[in-house]
């Protein structure tokens, strides 16, 4: 029986840059619940990455900027990916596009298992929109749909969030989709980083 790795290593990230962010609430408090059998490590940093632009990287010769290479040394050496994101005129933040704009042609990123944590769920149209462009960019999406917890307007901090049964059922239902993902890829051979 193959096992997932323990503890998992979980990158985080948020698509939101706001100070009180519901989303980055919500992944701290992630990390909190899925100690210690995950290490989720809060990506709230992404507002530094410089907007894409695909010359930067078509040339090996030139350093890539140090916010771009930390986020792929980060997605390198995850076992998973949380992601978490408001939706700003029925579409995906710019923050959370620009950062998956920069993973696209990474290989790494490929059949990396990924789990969407919807705090709004009726806010479908950016989360439709993830999930189409997470499939295309070949992660391995786990969920039919996104694990969604109505938590906007709830005024719950990540404490006030990690104390709450019904985020720490969503967590563990998320975290339980990603193990279940790295056990089904490493059962059928499908290659993905880190190699172990
Ligand atoms: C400019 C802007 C546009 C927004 N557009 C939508 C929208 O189209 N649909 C929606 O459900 N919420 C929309 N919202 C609400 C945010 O998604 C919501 O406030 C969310 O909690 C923000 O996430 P955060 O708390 O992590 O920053 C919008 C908010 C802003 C500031």
């Amino acid at each position: 029986m193959i096992e997932p790795p323990s503890p998992l290593n979980v990158l985080a990230l948020c698509g939101s840059l706001r100070q009180a962010s519901v989303n980055k609430a919500l992944l701290r408090a992630a990390a909190r619940l899925a100690a210690p059998q995950a290490d989720v490590e809060v990506a709230d940093w992404l507002g530094r990455l410089p907007l894409f632009n695909p010359d930067l990287e078509a040339d090996p010769e030139v350093e890539l900027p140090m916010p771009v290479q930390a986020l792929r040394l980060g997605v390198a050496h995850c076992d998973a990916i949380l992601v978490a994101t408001p939706e700003y005129a029925h579409g995906v933040s710019g923050v959370l596009k620009n950062a998956l704009d920069w993973l696209v042609s990474f290989e790494p990123f490929i059949h990396k298992p990924v789990a969407v944590i919807n705090a709004s769920p009726r806010a479908h149209h950016a989360d439709d929109a993830l999930r189409e462009i997470l499939r295309t960019m070949s992660a391995g999406l786990v969920g039919e749909r996104s694990f969604a917890l109505p938590l906007l307007g709830a005024q719950l901090d990540a404490a006030g969030m990690a104390a709450s049964p019904d985020v720490a059922a969503v967590v563990a239902e998320a975290m339980a989709a990603l193990r279940a993902e790295r056990v089904r890829q490493a059962t059928q051979g499908v290659p993905v980083f880190p190699f172990r």
